[in-house]
Parts: C-alpha cells; sequence; structure tokens
C-alpha cells in the first residue's frame, strides 16, 4: 500500500562546484547515477509519489532513470531549494512532503522512516554531525536545545560557522503549511537565493518545534558538492560492500581496493585478491578465487573456479573448477564448462568450451562450440567473420588443434579429427584422422637477395 507521502527529489541545481558536464546528481557512484541511487531507496519507503524537479534536458535524466512512476518538473531558472520545491508543490497530492537533495546517494531508506513516523503533520529534518562541516547549513539550537534556525555556509558567523551540527538538507513538511510558507520566503541572503530551510522559522510562529532526528551514520547523509567528496563517498560505500562480503566469510585480501559497481552475490569461502571490480549483477559459488586485477561483469564464476589475474569475464558462466587467465578476456556468451582451461591471453566471445578442453595460450574463440576433452593449440585463431556474417566453428569431442592453426568457419572439425601445426582449415576434417593443410617446407639452393 502507498503511504500518504510526496518524495520530492531537488536535482535542478548547476552543480557549480562540481565543475561536471552533467547535472551533478547524474554523476556516478558505484556504478549507479547518484539519482538513480535515491530513487530506488525511495520506492523501498512505498511514497503515494515520486517527483523529481530537474532542468534542462530531460532526457540526459531519462537515461538514468527509467521508472515511470516518476512525475518530472521542471525548473526554469535555478533560485535556490525552496524555489525549486515551488515548482514542485503544484504536483503534489498527498498531505506530507519529503523533500530530499538529489546529490545525496547514500540516504538509507530506514532514516527516512524514521524522520517520516517522528514528525508527522509536522516539521522534521535529518541531521548529522560529520568531522568537516563545511559547506553544510549548520543547525542553530536555542537555550531549551530545539532547532530554531538553519544558516548556510556562506552566511554564518564565525561563531555559527564553528557549529558541527549540520542540516542534511533531507526536510519533511505538511504539504499545505509548505504551501503557505514557500510564498513567504524571501531571497534576502549572501546568495541571493530561496532557501528551503527559511521555511523552519515559519512554522515556529505557530508550532513548538521541530523535529530533528540525527542520522545514525553521518557518511550516508552528506550531499556531495564536489570530485572530492564523491571520491571520499564512493570509498566509504566500497568499504562498507566489502565489509558485509567479509562478515559473511568471503576473503578479500585487500578490501579498500575491492569496487563493486554493480551486484555482488558471493559464497563463504569466495576467495577475492587486489583491485577486483565487479559490475553487473556477479554471482560467486563457494571456493572460488578471483585474483588480483580482474572485472566480472553479469558473470557467474562456480565452485572451485578460478579467474587468474588481469582477466575480465563479461556476460558468460564459468563452470566448477574451470581456469581462466590470466590476462583471459572472456566476453558476451560464453559457456566454460567444468574442469576446462582458457589460458594466457586468449579471447573468446559466444562460445562454449566443453568439460576438461583446453585453449591454454594466446587464441581467438568466437562463436565456436567446443566439445569435451579438445585441445585447442597454442594462437589458434577461429576466423568466423567473414566481412558482412558471423560464422559457427563447431570442434568436437576430443579433437586436437594443432598450434597456429587457422579455422576459417563455417566449420565442422569432427569427433578426434587431429590437425597438424600451423594448418589452414577451410573445409571439415573427418574424423579421428590427421589433417595437415600448410604448404609444405621447401629449401630453395642458390639463393640470392638480388
Ligand atoms: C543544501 C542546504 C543545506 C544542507 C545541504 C545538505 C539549502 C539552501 N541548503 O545546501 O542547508 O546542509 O544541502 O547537503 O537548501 N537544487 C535545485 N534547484 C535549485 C538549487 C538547488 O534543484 O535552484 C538542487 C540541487 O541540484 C541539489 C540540491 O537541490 O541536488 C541541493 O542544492 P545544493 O546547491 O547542493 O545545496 P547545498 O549548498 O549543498
Ligand atoms: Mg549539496
Amino acid at each position: 500500500m502507498k503511504n500518504d507521502y510526496a518524495i520530492v527529489i531537488l536535482a535542478a541545481g548547476k552543480g557549480k562546484r562540481m565543475h561536471s558536464p552533467l547535472p551533478k546528481p547524474l554523476n556516478i557512484v558505484a556504478g549507479k547515477a547518484i539519482l538513480a541511487h535515491i530513487v530506488t531507496t525511495v520506492k523501498d519507503i512505498s511514497p503515494a509519489q515520486i517527483i523529481i524537479v530537474y532542468s534542462g534536458d530531460l532526457s540526459l535524466y531519462k537515461a538514468y532513470i527509467t521508472d515511470s512512476d516518476v512525475t518530472w518538473v521542471e525548473q526554469q531558472q535555478q533560485l535556490g531549494t525552496a524555489h525549486a520545491v515551488a515548482a514542485a508543490l503544484p504536483y503534489i497530492n498527498a498531505s506530507q512532503s519529503l523533500v530530499l537533495c538529489g546529490d545525496t546517494p547514500l540516504v538509507p531508506s530506514c532514516e527516512l522512516i524514521r524522520l517520516l513516523e517522528q514528525s508527522k503533520n509536522s516539521v522534521g529534518l535529518i541531521t548529522a554531525t560529520p568531522e568537516n562541516p563545511f559547506g553544510f547549513g549548520r543547525i542553530i539550537r536555542n537555550k531549551n536545545n530545539n532547532l530554531s534556525a538553519i544558516t548556510e555556509e556562506k552566511d554564518a558567523s564565525d561563531a555559527e560557522k564553528k557549529i558541527k551540527e549540520i542540516s542534511t538538507g533531507i526536510i519533511t513538511a505538511p504539504t499545505k503549511f509548505l504551501t503557505q510558507a514557500l510564498k513567504l520566503i524571501k531571497n534576502n541572503n549572501n546568495q541571493g537565493e530561496y532557501y528551503l530551510p527559511a521555511i523552519i522559522p515559519l512554522w515556529l510562529q505557530h508550532n513548538a518545534k521541530v523535529v530533528t532526528v540525527a542520522a545514525t551514520d553521518p557518511m550516508t547523509v552528506l550531499g556531495i558538492n564536489n570530485f572530492v567528496e564523491l571520491a571520499k563517498l564512493e570509498n566509504y560505500y566500497q568499504l562498507q560492500i566489502a565489509n558485509k562480503l567479509m562478515i559473511k566469510g568471503v576473503r578479500i585480501t585487500k578490501p579498500e581496493s575491492f569496487n563493486c559497481h554493480g551486484t555482488i552475490n558471493a559464497d563463504a569461502g569466495v576467495k577475492i585478491a587486489n583491485n577486483v571490480t565487479i559490475k553487473g549483477i556477479v554471482t560467486l559459488k563457494a571456493g572460488c578465487e578471483i585474483e588480483a586485477n580482474c572485472i566480472l561483469e553479469d558473470a557467474t564464476i562456480e565452485e572451485n573456479a578460478i579467474i587468474k589475474a588481469s582477466s575480465i569475464v563479461i556476460g558468460s558462466l564459468i563452470s566448477k573448477n574451470a581456469q581462466i587467465g590470466p590476462f583471459a578476456y572472456v566476453r558476451a556468451n560464453c559457456n566454460i564448462k567444468k574442469d576446462a582451461k582458457l589460458g594466457a591471453f586468449v579471447e573468446a566471445k559466444n562460445t562454449t568450451l566443453g568439460d576438461g578442453s583446453k585453449a591454454n595460450h594466446l587464441s581467438y574463440l568466437g562463436d565456436a562450440e567446443i566439445g569435451t576433452g579438445v585441445n585447442i593449440g597454442a594462437g589458434t585463431i577461429t576466423c568466423n567473420y567473414d566481412g558482412k556474417t558471423k560464422h559457427k566453428t563447431k570442434i568436437e569431442d576430443n579433437a586436437f588443434i594443432g598450434s597456429g592453426t587457422e579455422l576459417i568457419a563455417p566449420l565442422t572439425i569432427n569427433k578426434g579429427s587431429y590437425i597438424g601445426a600451423g594448418s589452414c582449415i577451410t573445409n571439415d576434417t573427418p574424423a579421428e584422422k590427421l589433417t595437415i593443410a600448410r604448404s609444405r617446407q621447401v629449401v630453395i639452393d642458390k639463393w640470392s637477395e638480388k
């Protein structure tokens, strides 16, 4: 069931401090746009509406946010956070509104629920006390320790700048009050902007207090305004993911070098060495080992398989006990079966390598269906492309392909075929026979260069 609150995400600012060609909320944290992180989080709390205030080219935003249940509202001029909320007001039809800044990617949904529960029909906000409060609105409290105002960095006195408690910009208010208050806000401050926090004194004129909820972990609620802050947040987030994996029994040799830009499902007993990057959805089964500098994207690595150093595996399945790399490139729809080996400097695409088969060195295997117990010699190339169409190479069980062989597809190497090294094979080869396709070596006497 949807709850009676509207989420308003402010994502229209120019992001001047970011100096980024993209709108700030579209920059990437952990493989996903900041704004996309926020949309995923707010969906968790089933709001009645999600409204995003944007500016400029909407298609740019829609490239990152594909949800159809988002309402997009344009803020034509960027006159401040209150002005941005005012743009969204005509579209809000829930009685309570929750405003989030589009530069705060890691805010957990439980903090939003806590805020909403504690500030029903009231104004409330999430505060934090980070190590360095620079740049944030400071929380001003009265002698009863109740919040009386928020002062922006650029308007703060020296004494106010020393205050460590800050506003996260995550503010909730009854929509009816918001509608009245936003009309009254002035832009007489050092930035000449209409500030959303200026609703606070207006609320306090008629109500006892503003609810403040202190964030459990300040790092998760900090807005980022430049790439230094983004990098810090990214590191922090990556370490959190690594920690969760390690607690579950995954051995990560150097957690601070672990990069997850997608979703990882890893069993206890998995080993991950330094500087491994995860993208898309990656599943790692018990006992598998990922050596240093590997990139895995939309891949499943089964039990006890080893991905040796500096290998890339994309969109593929690596089955039990298989070995990949070092320096292998397995891309797009490969199925490397049990006990198979795809070794150093081997590239494979759209290829099945059967149980126990081996391509140990320097090969290209494209659009190939390779049976069990096959040996592919060093430097073998499936010539799968004729300039227009891709063709298939079928290599049946127990075939032996000598080193330096070119297999011109479409082609079938029948069961147990034995191909002499250096062959250029253009026709299907018979089962259990030796086929050699290379010119004979000749020695020419009395040869001279001239
Ligand atoms: C804002 C808050 C500050 C808080 C901080 C938390 C105000 C005035 N200040 O400051 O109290 O401590 O967030 O991170 O609210 N935006 C628009 N339209 C505009 C201006 C901004 O959509 O006209 C959007 C921006 O894209 C951004 C968000 O609002 O996602 C916040 O704007 P930003 O400029 O980052 O505000 P801060 O200075 O960080
Ligand atoms: Mg900000």
